[in-house]
């Protein structure tokens, strides 16, 4: 009985770990917007920093600041890091989302299921 319980208990610790929680785009753009460091140059909730206010940028918007060759004023480029194009789609999506009901706000992006 009381191994049974423990390989429950196991089970349950086990699967919050697993990476089998993908957030929704929503919540995969918050994640890599706090991975990739977007908010040291453009605030917390991209409203501005020593970066410009980016809220509810589109995708290709988003995506030709990080690897475009148009930019001039200090944004570097994120060819190289890992970031992809379904990145960018989910921080356009996460950037869409500032200001609603659905904008989250915490800040471990490292955890599988992230909180406040
Ligand atoms: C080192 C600071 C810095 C970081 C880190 C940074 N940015 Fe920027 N970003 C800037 C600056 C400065 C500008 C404005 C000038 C320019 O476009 O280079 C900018 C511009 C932008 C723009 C607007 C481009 C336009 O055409 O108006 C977008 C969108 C953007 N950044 C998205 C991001 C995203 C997404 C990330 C993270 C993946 C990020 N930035 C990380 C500094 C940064």
């Amino acid at each position: 009985m009381r191994t049974i319980s423990f390989y429950v208990a196991f089970g349950m610790i086990a699967s919050s770990l697993g990476s089998a929680h993908a957030l929704d785009a929503v919540g995969e753009g918050r994640r890599a917007w706090l991975r990739f460091n977007c908010y040291g140059c453009h605030g917390g909730n991209g409203a501005g920093g020593m970066g410009p206010n980016i809220q509810h940028t589109e995708a290709g918007d988003v995506s030709s600041a990080m690897w475009g060759d148009a930019r001039e004023g200090g944004m570097r480029s994120f060819a190289g890091t890992g970031a992809t194009l379904q990145d960018a789609s989910n921080i356009a999506k996460y950037l869409a989302s500032i200001g609603t009901a659905r904008e989250p706000k915490w800040l471990q992006w490292w955890v599988p299921v992230p909180h406040k």
